[in-house]
This record gives structure tokens, sequence and C-alpha cells, in this order.
């Protein structure tokens, strides 16, 4: 195509993105309000565990929220006496709700200073961090890049990240629970808000990069990466989120549990998951527990 007939189309296309941006109701839509699985523990600084000293700290994954994604885990570490803490990382303004979209150095600070939070609030001496897919990425980005953070990390956990370039598209399956109202919603902000987190994640985005250049150094001294995965993800193969370091543990979730063919999205609710991410928090390494099937959610 002739450059200027390209340059026509360009601007053609922001300009009915910028009016569809002002006509969209970018409000969270009622039918992800009304779905029982919606909803995180409040954060609750004066939390103390006796068992699980270090306050939990969950990170969700692309256009997912505190809300969504990993707060069912967070109901299930609750109820087992650890203390939870979550916060929605990376929105646009116009659509708070939809996590995970700014630059992903961007929303690294955010995670870094609601982590310095929760550990000054609670008096903990370290956090555990949880993370899912691009919140599995920050789990190990976060103590990589922001200064102070990894000295007050004891664990953290991703399940699978993609730590060496992946494309992240379509993870709006994240929002299933609002059905498709909510997913369109999603894939809209990606289109029209911009993903600056997707364009980073990818073969020599801006993460990719730093990971890159931090190859042998990725995790830090004194932090218990694990890296949990799932031979049966099809977006983001293990080969993607493997870390061979010293100090990372590499987890595939079929090792444990043959017969659970979860997905990427599924990772998040998978009760295989939840009982391998136990026994990571607890070092507890070789505890049995019931694995599941996986099958519920989609790739
Ligand atoms: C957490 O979930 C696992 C897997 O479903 C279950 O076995 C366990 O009892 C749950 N823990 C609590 C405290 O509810």
């Amino acid at each position: 195509m002739p450059s200027i007939s390209r340059a026509i189309k360009g601007v053609a296309t922001v300009l009915a993105l910028s009016s569809q941006v002002s006509a969209i109701d970018w409000s969270l839509p009622s039918d992800l309000l009304k779905n029982p699985l919606y909803g995180a523990v409040d954060n609750d600084f004066d939390c103390r565990s006796d068992n699980h000293p270090n306050p939990v700290i969950m990170l969700h994954g692309l256009s997912a929220n505190r809300e969504v994604d990993l707060n069912t885990l967070g109901w299930n570490l609750t109820d087992g006496g650890y203390c939870v803490f979550s916060m929605t990382y990376g929105a646009h303004t116009l659509a708070p709700w939809i996590g995970g979209l700014k630059s992903m150095r961007e929303s690294a600070k955010e995670i870094a200073s609601f982590i310095t939070e929760v550990k000054t609030k609670t008096g903990a001496n370290k956090v555990d961090l949880i993370g899912h897919s691009e919140g599995g990425v920050m789990a190990i980005y976060v103590p990589m890049t922001q200064s102070g953070i990894a000295e007050i990390v004891d664990h953290n956990i991703a399940l699978g990240p993609a730590i060496h370039g992946a494309k992240y598209f379509g993870f709006t399956d994240l929002l299933y629970f609002g059905g498709d109202v909510t997913r369109n919603l999603a894939s809209l902000a990606l289109k029209v808000l911009g993903c600056a987190a997707c364009d980073d994640m990818a073969t020599d985005g801006d993460v990719y990069d730093d990971f890159k250049a931090n190859a042998g150094k990725i995790i830090q001294a004194g932090n218990k990466a694990s890296i949990i995965m799932s031979s049966a993800d099809t977006l983001v193969a293990p080969e993607t989120s493997r870390i061979e370091e010293a100090g990372a543990r590499n987890i595939i979730v079929q090792d444990t549990c043959p017969d659970d063919a979860v997905g990427h999205a599924g990772l998040a609710w998978d009760k295989s998951v939840w009982g391998l991410v136990v026994n990571e928090l607890t070092e507890d390494y070789d505890r049995k527990f019931e694995c599941s099937q996986g099958l519920v959610f989609r790739k």
C-alpha cells in the first residue's frame, strides 16, 4: 500500500477509535457484580497469622482485576488462616476495573508501593507474592527492578508467567465471570485504550528486554521463586515461563497431577494448582493433596 494511503487509513482509524472511546459506557457490567464468584477479600491490615506470618499479595492477570482471577484462591487461603491482600494495577482511568493494560514498568511501580504499604502496615518482616499470567511476570519482575522490594519478598510464586516473550492477546477469557458483555468490554479496552503491557511482554518488548538484560540474575538473592506451569497451556508454553537459576523451582502441574489438563486462564482456579501453591508457601513440597481435572475453564 502506498504510504500516503496508509497514513490516511491510520488517521481514520485513530479518529474512529477516539469517537468510540467517548461513546462507550466503560462502567462495570452488572452481570460481573452479580456473579457469586466475584469479589476479593478486603485488605485487612490488622490481620495477623501465627502459622503464616507472611502476608500474601495476589497479582491478577491482564484485563482482570483484584475482584476476579486470583480472588477465589484468595478466599481459600484466607479460610486456611493466611492474611491475603490484593490491588488492581495498571488500569486506565476510564475503565478502572480492567487492570494490567498500562506499561508494565509503570505498573511495577504501583505494585512496589502496594507491597511496601502491606509490609509497613502489617509490620511483617517479609511478604509472599502470588501472580497469575501478567501478575506472575510481576511477581518476578517487581523484585528484580524496584529498589527495596527483593529484600522484603520471601516467596514469589508465578502461575504461567511469560518471562521469555509471549503474545498476551486473548486473555480476556479471564473475565468469563461477567459473560459476554464483560468479555467484549475488556477486549474493546485492549483495542481502543491500548495495551502497553501486551507490547512489553512480547518478544523484544521492554519487559522481555529487561529480563534478557538480567539473564542469570532474574531471581533476587533471598527470594524463593516458584514457577508453576501446565503442559496443556497453549497460550504461554512452559518453555516461555521456565527460569533456570538458583532460587527458582520450576513446577509442571502434570508431574504431580497427570490427569489435570488445565489451560492458561484456568491456572488461577485449578485446585491442583492451589495445592501446589500451598506447598510452595509452606515449603512442605511433598504434601499430598487431591488433584483436579482442570477442565472447567478454557485455555
Ligand atoms: C482450599 O482448597 C482446597 C482445594 O479445593 C481444599 O482442599 C481445601 O480444603 C481448601 N481450604 C480451605 C481452608 O477451605
